[in-house]
């Protein structure tokens, strides 16, 4: 059934049908699309516009499809255009007469504008509660870590010593940012557009308010030809799922390197590795590489709406049917990568001893030998200098700085003491550095607890 056969006299194409229907995909959001006709229905009775006996019979036809839906039990027929024209036809040929009620006040712009925002909204929720999942899982890594010296690196070259919490606190204020981003993308998104019709609002006595109110929003968007062409907020959602993407793929790359022969700094479950066809001996981080391949198709996502908002004149156009597809996808992508990439890093074992050894070779601590010089009254250009040059006499030798002996360091520089040896040592290079926000272990206690208390918001 057409909800708009009225003035037209000629059969529409079958290939104009299918270039132009959405049922296809926007059967994805039913639930939101009745949500909305429930709510749209009772403020229609409350003001008087529909009789009560009609909203009755309206919800409970709704309701009725809702339910049927859910279960399997009714399908899409592709003679629809859209999910709005579906459940409407649906509801009519159910409940007659009182389901030709319904569409009062209200335009398909309207409603799909409403029903993609409420998608977006609950999805928001999900999501969030996913990343929450992985801060939980990253936390976790954190507490038990807080003294596995590991290497940390600028360039992908040794740097200097941190710890394995250190590190996995990194990626807590990554995510943990990635949460607010989507709590201010549901802040401002969160106004209602129902009720602002094809583009110029509605000749009937509606009670906007009221129905933002019912469908938890802050209250009616303000103006009708923005409303109904508004897709800000998908840019927005789409702008935070690519960063959580680029996040996760970050993190992805590093777990791939750490896993790979040369590192060997974790160890990936066999639950969440696979295995080569030919190579009999590989166990490859198949997870983690996808994860970081998706990453494309959630940007893609991001620069397909872009580009088709662009060039968008007011009010509603068709070109926004395109919203849908790509914004589904990045949602279901992202969601699949959060789960999945949770999971793995909650089964992977850290190898403490290889970390260790790696933090203590490649002169992590030189920075560290240079600020003893300096504490020593040596001027730190001087001190970087004179360590330097004990880099290129260790590297001559195969050897690390505190393997050399007084003699070799007073060689170079009479200011070195016996106790050079404990100022060079790994653990206090990493305890040393007890400023806010440094692997030092009081102050990453400190961010832990901080941490935890983050969760609870
Ligand atoms: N399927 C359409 C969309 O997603 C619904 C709105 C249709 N409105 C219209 N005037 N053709 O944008």
């Amino acid at each position: 059934m057409k909800l708009w056969g009225g003035r037209f006299t000629k059969e529409e194409n079958q290939l104009v049908h299918n270039f132009n229907e959405s049922l296809s995909f926007d059967q994805k959001f039913y639930r939101q699309d009745i949500r909305g006709s429930i709510a749209h229905v009772t403020m229609l009775a409350r003001q008087g516009i529909v009789s009560e006996e009609d909203k009755d019979k309206i919800i409970g036809g709704l309701e009725e499809i809702f339910k049927e839906l859910d279960e399997g039990r009714l399908s899409f027929t592709k003679e629809h255009e859209d999910i709005h024209s579906f459940v409407e036809a649906n509801l009519i040929e159910r409940i007659g007469e009182a389901g030709k009620r319904l569409h009062t006040g209200r335009s398909r712009n309207d409603q799909v504008a409403l029903d993609m925002k409420l998608y977006c909204r609950d999805e928001i929720e999900e999501i969030d509660r996913l990343v929450k999942g992985l801060l939980g899982a990253i936390l976790k890594i954190m507490e038990e870590h807080a003294d596995t010296c590991m290497p940390g690196f600028t360039h992908l070259q040794k740097a200097q010593p941190v710890t394995l919490a250190h590190h996995m606190g990194a990626y807590f204020e990554m995510f943990y940012r990635d949460r607010t981003r989507l709590y201010d993308v549901r802040e401002r998104m969160n106004y209602c557009p129902l009720g602002c019709g094809a583009l110029a609002g509605t000749t009937y006595p509606l009670d906007r308010e009221y129905t933002a109110e019912l469908l938890g929003f802050y209250g009616p968007t303000l103006n009708s030809m923005d409303s109904v062409s508004d897709r800000d907020y998908v840019i927005e959602l789409l702008s935070a799922l690519s960063t959580i993407a680029m996040h996760l793929s970050r993190f992805s790359e590093e777990i791939i390197i750490w896993n790979s022969n040369e590192y060997r700094f974790v160890e990936l479950d066999d639950a969440y590795s696979t295995g080569s066809s030919i190579m009999p001996q590989k166990k490859n981080p198949d997870i983690a590489e996808l994860v970081r391949g998706k990453t494309g198709r959630v940007y893609g996502a991001l620069m397909s709406i872009l580009t088709t908002m662009k060039g968008i004149p007011l009010a509603y156009d068709k070109d926004m049917q395109e919203d849908k597809e790509l914004t589904f996808d990045a949602i279901d992508t992202v969601k699949g990568c959060l789960a999945l990439f949770t999971g793995m890093i909650s089964t992977m074992t850290f190898r403490k001893d290889v970390m260790e050894e790696s933090a203590k070779n490649g002169f992590t601590n030189a920075t560290d030998a240079a600020d003893y010089l300096v504490n020593h009254g040596v001027p730190f250009r001087d001190a970087h200098g004179i360590v330097g040059q004990l880099v290129l006499y260790c590297i001559e030798r195969d050897m690390a700085l505190e393997d050399m002996t007084l003699e070799e360091f007073k060689a170079v520089s009479p200011v070195f003491e016996e106790d050079v040896y404990e100022a060079i040592s790994l653990k206090t290079c990493v305890e040393k550095r007890v400023t806010i926000g440094a692997p030092g272990q009081a102050a990453m206690r400190q961010v832990i607890e901080l941490c935890r208390r983050r969760m609870e918001e």
